[in-house]
């Protein structure tokens, strides 16, 4: 297990590049089994999120090829229907296999993810869908098993807005027979860019990235060819990175329409932005200032964004005012962040942020991917070391993050501390 030691206090300066989305990649793999042919993705992230869904993928029969950013995917021999436990307990999105796997195969047999360090997240959504549908569900073992000869065209109103629920039922439905109404979607931009290579693989899909998204069935689908989109969380992290440490970053292929909301509050926090040929260029002279956030499903502003925000605002002129609405469990870091100094107070889903004049370098754990990356923006504006283990949670998301920063003048070290507890 590694952890990163990083020296801060300096200010980053340079160009970092961002690479395709995670939360895009692992339906669109999923995705490929709605096919059986040779499916082929660009611009996909290095990371082990998406090594794990190569494995699950392999384990159901596929073969799954890669070079560089570049993902072949061959299901022409996927006869498989179990996600197994030990995939599914590292990668909650495993359960986006569910919808592609009754589907095309008339029965999907996936360990059903139990909480994780961020909340319950039940998955009652994505099971109500596919009922609709007309699959059987039951529960054995430990496993959710979705069974259904071939899936019909329903009418379904989710109850809450859920992202790989929303993926998972569209997935279900372009293979199901008659037409499927989904009502209460999420409207994110990954979303949409499974749409969009789904329809150019022969779906019929109307509606991506608005709260209704009408599917006519279709009997098959070609195999997928698609370039991934940008990762926008990635992008927004970077830009914190580039105001918290009162540097200059120029962040390559950044998708700035999907980060309204993420831009908006940084811009209130001071933080300056300009586009370039190079990319948009994020800027910061002096202390941010505070700002209150709400995290809501998008286009409001991502649950994923909330803790590195907070890791800027640690630093700011006054106090503010973070409430996470998406995940009852998602301040973890409020923790960890006072160990470098912080000064955080929680009440249930609520935090004060008040502001002070430094963070100083100490141990620290992460706990999750984005809480991971929090913690490498708070060390990265600390004055001193901070040792942050558990980082397999950041190399999950985010593609070779150390040395991305290090270009940019950062000094981090990864070291290894021997293997996961
Ligand atoms: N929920 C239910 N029932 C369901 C589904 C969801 O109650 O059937 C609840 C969840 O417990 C949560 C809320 O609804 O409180 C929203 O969860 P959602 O289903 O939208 O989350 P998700 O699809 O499991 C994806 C991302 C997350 C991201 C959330 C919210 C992927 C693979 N994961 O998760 O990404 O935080 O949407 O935007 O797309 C991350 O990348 O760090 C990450 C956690």
């Amino acid at each position: 297990m590694d952890k990163l030691i990083i020296e801060g206090g300096k200010p980053l300066v340079g160009r970092v590049k961002v690479a395709g989305s995670k939360n895009a990649t692992l339906p669109l793999m999923c995705a490929t089994l709605l096919t059986r042919g040779r499916s082929h993705l660009r611009n996909v992230p290095d990371l082990r999120d998406v090594r794990t869904m190569g494995r699950l993928l392999t384990t159901l029969g596929a073969r799954v090829d890669s070079r560089a950013d570049e993902l072949w995917i061959d299901t022409g021999g996927a006869e498989g229907q179990e996600a197994p436990y030990d995939l599914v307990k590292t990668m909650r999105a495993s359960v986006l296999a569910l919808g592609p796997l009754v589907a095309k195969t008339g029965l999907g047999r996936v360990s059903l993810p139990g909480g994780c360090a961020i909340g319950e997240r039940p998955i009652d959504q994505h099971l109500k869908g596919l009922e609709a549908m007309g699959a059987k569900i039951e529960l054995e073992g430990g496993y959710v098993i979705a069974r259904a000869k071939r899936l019909k065209g329903a009418d379904v109103a989710m109850d809450l807005v859920t992202v790989t629920g929303t993926e998972n039922l569209m997935m279900a439905a372009v293979l199901a027979k008659g037409r499927s109404v989904l009502r209460n979607c999420a409207r994110e931009p990954e979303v949409v860019d499974l749409a969009r290579a789904l329809k150019a693989a022969g779906a019929r899909i109307e509606g991506a990235g608005t709260s209704t998204i009408v599917i006519e069935g279709a009997d098959e689908l070609g195999p997928l060819e698609h370039t991934v989109m940008p990762d926008r969380i990635e992008a927004g992290t970077y830009m914190v990175a580039a105001g918290i440490t009162r540097g200059e970053l120029a962040i390559a292929d950044a998708p700035l329409e999907h980060l309204t909301a993420v831009v908006g509050k940084l811009k209130e926090a001071g933080l300056r932005f300009q586009q370039t040929p190079r990319g948009v260029v994020v800027s910061a002279r002096r202390a941010p200032k505070p700002v209150s956030v709400i995290t809501g499903p998008y286009p409001g502003f991502p649950t994923d964004m909330q803790a590195q925000l907070m890791a800027l605002l640690t630093l700011s002129t006054g106090s503010s005012l973070v409430q996470e609405t998406i995940f009852e469990n998602r301040l973890m870091h409020t923790s960890e962040l006072r160990r470098l100094g912080a000064v955080v107070e929680v009440t249930g889903s609520t935090a004060v942020v008040k502001g002070v004049r430094k963070l100083t370098g100490a141990p620290v754990m992460a706990t999750d991917l984005r809480a991971s990356a929090c913690l490498v923006l708070a060390a990265l504006a600390a004055e001193g070391e901070t040792h942050i283990s558990r980082v397999y949670h950041l190399d999950r998301g985010y593609e070779r993050i150390d040395q991305k920063l290090i270009a940019a003048g950062a000094t981090i070290r990864r070291v290894s501390e021997g293997p996961p507890k």
